[in-house]
């Protein structure tokens, strides 16, 4: 008896553990990858077996762990010069073209499916997986690797709660107050944002509709149609698993607040690539934050935008309008020409970012406000100031802004001048910073922290064979039956047609009168 329990509990467990799970970042985007890195991270600590697809490899040797390179694919952003802060800069980009990016993902998608290592492993009849985890950005056509290994879909989408993520299993949120993550808009709106809300989601769907989804179709079953054939079934409707997927994980917290209801299989995980507790700091950085008497000011972009791509004229009114600081000022910058470096002054062309906001002498953080910066400026409770450049950057700082912890700086020839009042309010006014320290202790007061989060719901995922019991009802229920539209239309028949019939007997009527009025004449 004792052995068959010990049996069952072995087998039960078994179910779980060592799965076999495919993580798919197939964008050219460095900060996806970090978040990409962060899944493969928490599930192999979790004795799960890892094949990932990535376009920046891992240095990484494990029994659990097989990488597929698709590092070609950084040909699609290595000559787009428009995707450069320089650029940005001198055309005044206010919003980027929706298709554009739909177009860019839709091209990730050709390369990544197309690409040789990843052919090998999708034609190989002994590779198996138990659930697909995929970063989900303006494409869906990675639905059909859950299709081919017969198994659970989960997306990770690198943003928060928002309608374009949303409508994938359960419905679009209302655009009067959500708003695009394109758009410079905030809730609540005005009457005329409200409208430009509702346009934009409409322009966008219509694009998707026309132009993008039909060859996103042609491209699922041109991939996944013989290989599918291959292994002996009929491949599905493409519409059918397009809105299949089990689950998504959102890279966002309650704390950065005015979230969207969402439905039950929509978890946040966001912070879950902040490792814990942080690498130590390199030797240097250690001694230079610590002995930084007046603080530590740090300045990066990111990982995309490039700081080389600033004209030399703003760089040089840059370095001369920090060196006029008492704080020490750390600045990641890729190239290393510059010269009359004031002494104050610390480049470096890498950073490890977690580390320094990690150190209480790091006292703001000057930041283009992508998602992942942004999250970090929480976790570690830093005041930001933001200069956003393009895709959702502007809306993290308004959010950031509104949230209190946050001064917002626009992109411009004037950089080194606007910034120079921000800082000084920064330093001079504590309420940034005990803002960032409230929301930080908001953040961290959590039942699990993300990582494990992140883990349990995949496995519970696989156990549970997909989650059918956390679905949201709303996603079968077509757009007209939910606005009713199908009642509205026989409300307004009926009334329309008792309408024509009153005017008919009063037409009839009047005639009737008129000729006995004719007769008496
Ligand atoms: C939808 O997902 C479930 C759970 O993963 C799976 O059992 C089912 O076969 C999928 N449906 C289609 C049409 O692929």
């Amino acid at each position: 008896m004792k052995w068959l329990i010990l049996l069952s509990l072995i087998y039960y467990l078994s179910d779980v553990e060592g799965l076999k799970v495919l993580v798919c970042f197939p964008l050219p985007v460095k900060s996806l990858s970090i978040l990409g890195q962060g899944a493969v991270r928490h599930l192999m600590e979790a004795g799960h077996d890892v094949t990932y697809i990535t376009v920046y490899p891992l240095k990484l040797q494990a029994k659990n762990f097989r990488q597929i390179d698709i590092s070609s694919n950084v040909a699609l952003v290595a000559k787009d010069e428009t995707l450069t802060m320089g650029y940005v800069l001198n055309h005044k980009l206010e919003r980027n073209h929706p298709y554009q990016i739909q177009e860019f993902a839709q091209e990730a998608v050709r390369m990544t499916l197309n690409h040789e290592n990843v052919k090998k492993l999708l034609e190989d009849p002994n590779v198996h997986f138990d659930v697909i985890i995929t970063d989900l950005m303006e494409s869906e056509v990675y639905t059909g690797l859950a299709v081919l290994y017969n198994c659970p879909m989960v997306w990770l989408y690198s943003m928060g709660a928002h309608w374009q993520v949303l409508r994938m299993i359960d419905v679009a949120s209302n655009p009067a107050y959500d708003p695009d993550y394109l758009s410079p808009n905030m809730p609540p709106f005005t009457f005329a944002q409200r409208v430009e809300e509702l346009w934009s989601r409409i322009y966008w769907q219509y694009l998707k509709t026309f132009y993008t989804q039909p060859e996103e179709r042609r491209i699922y079953e041109a991939v996944f149609g013989p290989l599918m054939a291959k292994r002996g079934r009929a491949l599905p409707d493409y519409e059918d698993v397009m809105y299949n997927a089990s689950l998504v994980f959102a890279n966002e917290h309650d704390a950065t607040r005015n979230r969207l209801s969402t439905p039950q299989n929509f978890k946040y995980i966001g912070g879950f690539h902040i490792e814990e507790p942080v690498k130590p700091l390199p030797k240097d950085l250690q001694e230079l934050i610590d002995n930084s008497k007046h603080g530590v000011i740090y300045f990066s972009m990111g990982s995309f935008l490039k700081s080389n791509s600033l004209p030399r004229k703003l760089v040089m009114e840059l370095l001369q309008m920090f060196g006029e600081l008492k704080q020490t000022v750390i600045w990641k910058f890729e190239d290393n020409s510059l010269q009359d470096v004031p002494k104050n002054v610390h480049i470096v062309n890498w950073a490890p970012q977690p580390s320094i906001l990690a150190h209480p002498n790091v006292r703001m953080f000057i930041s283009h406000g992508g998602q992942l910066s942004s999250l970090e400026a929480i976790h570690f409770g830093k005041p930001v100031i933001g200069v956003p450049v393009f895709f959702d950057q502007f809306t993290n700082i308004f959010k950031a802004e509104r949230n209190g912890y946050a001064l917002r700086v626009p992109l411009s020839h004037n950089l080194p001048k606007d910034l120079k009042p921000a800082i000084t309010t920064m330093l001079t006014d504590d309420r940034y910073a005990k803002k960032a320290k409230e929301l930080s202790a908001l953040y961290h007061d959590r039942l699990t922290k993300p990582g494990p989060a992140l883990v349990y719901w995949v496995e519970h995922v696989v156990r549970t064979r997909g989650a059918p019991h956390l679905r949201s009802p709303a996603l079968h229920v077509p757009l007209y039956q939910r606005l009713y539209l199908d009642l509205l239309a026989i409300i307004l028949t009926i009334v329309s047609t008792f309408m024509l019939l009153l005017m008919k007997i009063c037409k009839k009527k009047t005639n009737v009168k008129r000729n006995d009025r004719k007769k008496t004449n």
